[in-house]
């Protein structure tokens, strides 16, 4: 692959479309009040969520990933891509990956298709995967989907996390171009640590322990997460990684106009803004309206912000993602100018691409 002097390459990955789909049913936390030991004022006051929209029973992660990816090919001005990448905790079905089944509902039969797992940083993996493939020619347009219904396999019953998580999709399309055009995409940062896989997890379904009733809890077959925990390696690792991606790049955060992490809790996403030294009013807090969406939730948050016009074209725009695994990444892009995109909550009627 041939670079420029500086050492980048000249074939980069260009976002050039976005899109985002919220279900319906919007529950908000008076609903979960009226079921559950919790209230109004500790929901909001230890989570800023409001509201989150939870799946009908008849539809699953690709439904949700189709309008999403729908979308975005149709922001982004053409129903063409050669590969879906679609980032989920909660596949359709444990074989095969969800990707090849969104691709062909996409009539994007043919395309190579694939799932990503690192849980809510899945998103920024799944980004740099698309990146990837342009960079090095096997593909000149990707759709890169996270998606994810939580609410399948958390526990309805477990307060903890009833109130947090939310499902939905988000979608950004990649085009092949060059380094100094709106929309590029810049360095990422990517980790992992193993040693915590037990923070964050549904223990039974997999190999390790297979989801039979007989030999397995009711707590092993749904998600649980460690929340003081989570919380604090949260904020260690979204301000570590989000620095080392400004520092890759040559930025500081003054060059930031708009932070779009991982929509986790309002007051992680506060605490690692103030961290960083960035103020309150450059990062995205959609999750106020949509809870933690897991993989859908930084590319629902572009969207939304896109929508209300709070990323502008030549924004320097950074994204941090943390999540189960353990995992966590970032990634700098500069915002591209792009037709106007619906909000992901608006249901209006859909076409197709
Ligand atoms: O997306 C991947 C990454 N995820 C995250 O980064 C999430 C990180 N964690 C969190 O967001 C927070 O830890 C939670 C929102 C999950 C929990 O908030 P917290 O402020 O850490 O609460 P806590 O776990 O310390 O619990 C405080 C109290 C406990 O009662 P006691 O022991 O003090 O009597 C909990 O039992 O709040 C209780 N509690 C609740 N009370 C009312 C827990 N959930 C609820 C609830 N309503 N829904």
């Amino acid at each position: 692959m041939s670079a420029t002097p500086a050492g980048r390459p000249d074939r980069v990955a260009v976002l050039c479309g976005v899109g985002g789909h919220l279900p319906r049913h919007r529950v908000g936390n008076d609903e979960l009040a009226a079921r559950l030991d919790t209230d109004d004022a500790w929901i909001r006051t230890r989570t800023g969520i409001r509201f989150r929209h939870l799946a009908a029973p008849h539809e699953a992660t690709s439904d949700l990933a189709v309008a999403a990816g729908r979308r975005a090919l149709a922001n982004s001005g053409t129903a063409r891509a050669d590969a879906v990448v679609v980032a989920t905790t909660t596949p359709d079905r444990s074989c095969p990956a969800t990707a090849p089944l969104v691709a062909a509902r996409l009539g994007l039969s043919g395309a190579a298709a694939f799932d990503i797992g690192a849980v809510c940083t899945g998103f920024v993996y799944a980004l740099a995967a698309g990146a990837g493939l342009i960079t090095s020619g096997v593909a000149d347009r990707v759709l890169v989907i996270g998606a994810d219904v939580y609410s399948r396999i958390v526990d309805p019953a477990d307060r903890q996390n009833a109130v947090v998580f939310g499902d939905g999709a988000g979608a950004v399309v990649l085009r092949a171009g060059h380094a100094d055009e709106p929309g590029a995409l810049g360095s990422f940062d990517l980790g992992s640590d193993g040693d915590h896989e037990d923070m964050i997890t549904v223990a039974a379904g997999g190999s390790r322990l297979p989801a039979d009733p007989s030999r397995t809890s009711h707590t092993e077959r749904h998600f649980a997460m460690r929340g003081k925990e989570v919380y604090r390696h949260a904020l260690i690792r979204m301000t570590a990684s989000a620095r080392t991606v400004l520092d890759r790049s040559g930025l500081t955060v003054d060059d930031v106009d708009r932070f779009v992490p991982h929509q986790a809790n309002l007051r992680i996403l506060r605490t690692v803004a103030t961290d960083l030294g960035l103020p309150a009013d450059r990062c995205a807090t959609h999750v106020e309206r949509a809870g933690n969406t897991g993989a859908a939730s930084i590319p629902l948050a572009l969207t939304d912000d896109h929508a209300n016009r709070l990323l502008r074209p030549g924004h320097q725009v950074l994204l941090t993602a943390f999540g189960g695994g353990l995992t966590w990444g970032s990634c700098l892009l500069t915002w591209p100018e792009l037709p106007p995109a619906a909000a992901p909550a608006h249901h209006e009627q859909e076409s197709s691409p």
